[in-house]
């Protein structure tokens, strides 16, 4: 018999993916205590809450004092902050890994260090710096803050010279990268998990759907081509870092070949089917691997695909009543464009899946073909 301690993980944020940490966690009794400025994050039920700045020194130290281990559920944590909390505690994944991917432009850098295939890129700082890149790179290329941006916010598509003004003045003067426009094929992403004594796992990939910068729906897909390719490019991520946790790596797939979009250095919403259709979901593998615990197996358990809810949540009662339908509602209040929660869709046959997910599209008023 043991008496020990219930390990308690700290996560910076506490929005879904931190509420998913913890749902996951609990049953192995874990706790969390979340750090967040909203007083309504949608976590709060799951954790012991603190309400504050990631920069507040004062909630840090409560903070640091209250856990074991610290993890993160976003990149845009202020470096000090991580800085200040792993001179006391373990932080995983390494703030190294948080860094680099927090900015594009160094993580951009990082993938063509590691021999990872990328757009080309340039970093841009003024108007005459976006001409003389576009003139580089050529059209179309994309336009991207450094940092700060998600779901697509923060970025323009210049297709001919006349978007360069608009889209200088978009970025409103944030230092930038412009990347070649990639005329993918489709978009996969590979989410991996590594433990503390460096055991790497890959789940299935996903194949993603995505509009307007933000990701619509994820199908599981086994036996894809480029699994071992997604696989041996993430791998060289978690070697980089030493990484404990998941991470998550989007790529572009043209035409068979793999390209690097960016990486996430925690749970990632193209893994959210692994909740029920892995055999251990990432959220329940990031904390294993955080509190030092033995990963689970990252194979699939069914075929499965997953819809995003973006800006206004369907009837609970018409999305279970697809067949297979799981509903996770984060409680949150609906703002356009606000992910509010997603559903995953099991079955034993692709012919299934794919008919439930057509399904689940139409509630969000979209069908397969985007329409
Ligand atoms: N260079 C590119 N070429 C083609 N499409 C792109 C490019 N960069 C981004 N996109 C599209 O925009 C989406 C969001 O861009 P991404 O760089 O992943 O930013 P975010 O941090 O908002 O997820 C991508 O998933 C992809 O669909
Ligand atoms: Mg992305």
């Amino acid at each position: 018999m043991t008496t020990a301690k219930p390990t308690t993980i700290g996560i910076l944020g506490a929005g879904q993916l931190a509420r998913m940490l913890a749902l996951a966690g609990l049953p192995l009794g874990l706790r969390f205590v979340t750090l967040d400025p909203a007083p309504d994050a949608c976590a709060a039920a799951l954790s012991t809450r603190i309400i504050g700045d990631y920069g507040d020194r004062e909630k840090l130290e409560r903070f640091a004092g209250m856990v074991d281990v610290v993890t993160y559920e976003f990149e845009n944590v202020p470096a000090e902050s991580v800085g200040y909390l792993a001179e006391r505690l373990p932080v995983y994944p390494s703030p190294r890994a948080l860094a680099v991917s927090r900015d594009r432009f160094t993580e951009k850098s990082l993938f063509v260090e590691l021999g990872i295939p990328t757009p080309k890129f340039l970093a841009v700082d003024s108007l005459d710096g976006l001409k003389s890149a576009v003139c580089d790179i050529g059209l179309p290329a994309v336009l991207k803050t450094r940092t700060l941006g998600y779901d697509g916010k923060g970025q323009s598509v210049i297709k001919s010279d006349g978007d360069i003004d608009g889209a200088w003045a978009s970025a409103g003067g944030a230092p930038c990268v412009l990347e070649a426009f990639v005329p993918f094929t489709r978009e996969i992403s590979v989410v991996a998990v590594r433990g503390r004594g460096g055991e790497a796992r890959f789940y299935p990939v996903g194949e993603n759907t995505h509009s307007g910068g933000i990701l619509r729906h994820t199908v599981c897909r086994l036996g894809d081509p480029m699994q071992s390719a997604a696989e041996e490019l993430a791998s060289r991520l978690l070697k980089r870092f030493d990484y404990v946790g998941v991470l998550a790596l989007e790529l572009f797939d043209v035409g068979g070949k793999l390209t690097a979009n960016e990486m996430a250095p925690r749970v990632h919403n193209t893994g959210h089917w692994s909740i029920e259709g892995a055999r251990t979901s990432q959220f329940e593998n990031h904390v294993r691997a955080a509190a030092g615990l033995p990963l689970g197996g990252t194979e699939a358990v069914c075929r499965s695909a997953m819809v995003n809810f973006i800006g206004m949540m369907p009837d609970a009662a018409e999305v279970l009543s697809v067949d297979g339908a799981h509903l996770h509602d984060y409680g949150k209040a609906a703002k356009p464009g606000r992910k509010l929660g997603h559903a995953t869709v099991c079955g034993e046959g692709g012919g299934a899946v794919a008919a439930g997910l057509e399904r689940l599209l139409r509630l969000t008023g979209k069908g397969l073909d985007g329409q």
